[in-house]
């Protein structure tokens, strides 16, 4: 790999887009690349898959501008449903997908971070879609995205206004989760949930992931009912419990 790099930790897995000099733009290497790390399993030990950016400027400062002078309106099309589907691989990743961001995720970048599941921001992250001062529209699913999380009213603002946001402006519109220091406390909190998940039973983690990530639509519910059956009928739950009930620490089978 060129542009990204993928580090499989003992119970997390972080993807770096490696692209300092041009502030980690999205260009089409960096999609295909993202691509094949997402179309292929990651290792069965890892709970978290982190995406972030290299250096300190920048997550990444959107799509590669410099690859928009060749494209006509039919490229353009393409390119945009092919940014989306690569995107929704990692929004609909069966662990969660969690977005460091450090310094700028702007446009694409911003795009990229909200097809994750979980965003952490640090206090230097800035974050906008700055793509109409370019008489363009977010293309790989922020107008979607951004209006899911943070309400129509406030996607609209941003957007039409191409205004950036700042960390505690970010956590009060719900478009970030959690907000820390820097990116090493970043990275102490990450370690801090792999290591909590990685004592649960595996199958209560991909049975709540699913749940949660139905919410909303209208089998949500019924989906939740069906895996806590699942859940009921796993041995690892006969585990949880008897170790509640004997007051020991329980061993899941799938850990
Ligand atoms: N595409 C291609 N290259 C980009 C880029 C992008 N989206 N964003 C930054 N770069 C490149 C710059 O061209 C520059 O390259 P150079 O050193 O060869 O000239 C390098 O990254 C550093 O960026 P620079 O603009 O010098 O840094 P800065 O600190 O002055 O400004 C930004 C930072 C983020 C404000 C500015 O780079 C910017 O506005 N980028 C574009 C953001 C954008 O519109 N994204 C949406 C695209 S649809």
């Amino acid at each position: 790999m060129n542009s990204i790099q993928i580090v499989h930790n003992a119970d997390h897995s972080v993807l770096t887009i490696n692209r300092t000099h041009a502030l980690n733009a999205l260009n089409a290497e960096v999609f295909s690349e993202i691509d094949f790390v997402l179309s292929n399993p990651l290792p069965a030990t890892s709970r978290l898959l982190v995406v972030a950016g290299s250096g300190d400027k920048a997550f990444a400062a959107g799509a590669d501008i410099t690859e928009f002078t060749d494209l006509d309106g039919k490229s353009a099309e393409d390119l945009s449903q092919k940014g989306q589907k690569i995107f929704d691989k990692l929004s609909a990743l069966q662990i969660p997908s969690l977005a460091l961001i450090h310094g700028y995720a702007l446009g694409g970048g911003l795009e990229l971070a909200l097809a994750c599941q979980i965003r952490i921001v640090t206090r230097k992250a800035i974050m906008g879609l700055p793509e109409l001062n370019l008489a363009l529209i977010p293309g790989y699913g922020g107008t979607q995205r951004l209006a899911n999380l943070i309400g129509k009213g406030k996607a609209i603002y941003y957007t039409l206004s191409s205004e950036n946001m700042d960390a505690e402006t970010a956590l009060s519109a719900g478009l970030a989760d959690f907000i820390v220091e820097d990116q090493q406390a970043g990275i102490e909190f990450i370690q801090k949930f792999a290591k909590k998940l990685s004592f649960k039973s595996r199958i209560s983690l991909d049975l709540a992931l699913e749940a949660i990530q139905n919410s909303g639509s209208a089998d949500g519910f019924a989906l939740e009912s069906k895996n806590f059956r699942k859940a009921f009928e796993t041995e690892d739950m006969k585990e949880g419990v008897g170790a509640f009930l004997e007051k020991r620490k329980p061993v899941f089978q799938h850990q």
